[in-house]
């Protein structure tokens, strides 16, 4: 495992483990009092490479209405369908565990799981990630997206550190193997 880049999980969510609604708002977080930039661009200078499911995809389309905000980066979408590659993303849809494993094997930073839970259960099942941060708002949504979704998997985890920014808890785990 060493010499390898880590895949890790840098995602925000809300105190009951939602990373948004059932209507796929994310107000509650956006409403939050953080502190700067909440250590965003820090953690962004230490990925090259950016993994998210089609409904992550599919959101940031709908929602950002600025540039794609990964444009310097390798981002690659997961979804079952055949899609077409963008000039911002390229669609896996076959063999994941083996892509990104050869990702992994690639020189390079770290890899940036942005989400969303469908993807990460697969991952986290497969044994795939290594480092998981969570910004933890402070807001209880009572149903949503959940982050872990229910399954067959369970992992030990080693608490790196905590930090917090202003009304954010940053978590930061490493993933036993
Ligand atoms: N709070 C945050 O920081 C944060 C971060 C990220 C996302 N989100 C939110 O999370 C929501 C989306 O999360 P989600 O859990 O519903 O969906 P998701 O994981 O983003 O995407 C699910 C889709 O990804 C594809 N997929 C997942 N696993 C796959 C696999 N093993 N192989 C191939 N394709 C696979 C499928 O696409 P197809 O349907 O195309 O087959 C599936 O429908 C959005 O509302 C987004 O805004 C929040």
């Amino acid at each position: 495992m060493s010499g390898k880049r880590k895949l890790v999980l840098y995602i925000a969510m809300s105190l009951d483990g939602y990373i948004a609604t059932e209507d796929e708002s994310l107000d509650w977080l956006f409403n939050v009092e953080g502190e700067g930039d909440n250590g965003y661009l820090e953690f962004y200078e230490t990925v090259d490479t950016i993994l998210m499911g089609n409904k992550t995809y599919e959101w940031i389309k709908k929602h950002e209405t600025r540039e794609f905000p990964y444009k310097n980066k390798d981002c690659y979408v997961f979804t079952r369908s055949s899609l077409e590659d963008t000039e911002d993303v390229k669609f896996i849809n076959d063999n994941v565990g083996s892509v990104i494993n050869e990702l992994r094997n690639q020189e390079g930073r770290n890899i940036w799981i942005v989400g969303g839970g469908e993807l990460l259960q697969f991952l986290l099942k497969a044994k795939l990630v290594d480092v998981i941060i969570l910004i933890v708002a402070p807001a209880i949504i009572g149903k949503g997206i959940p982050l872990f979704k229910k399954g067959d998997y369970q992992l030990d985890l080693t608490l790196q550190g905590t930090r917090n920014f202003n009304q954010f808890v940053e978590l930061r785990y490493s993933v036993k193997k």
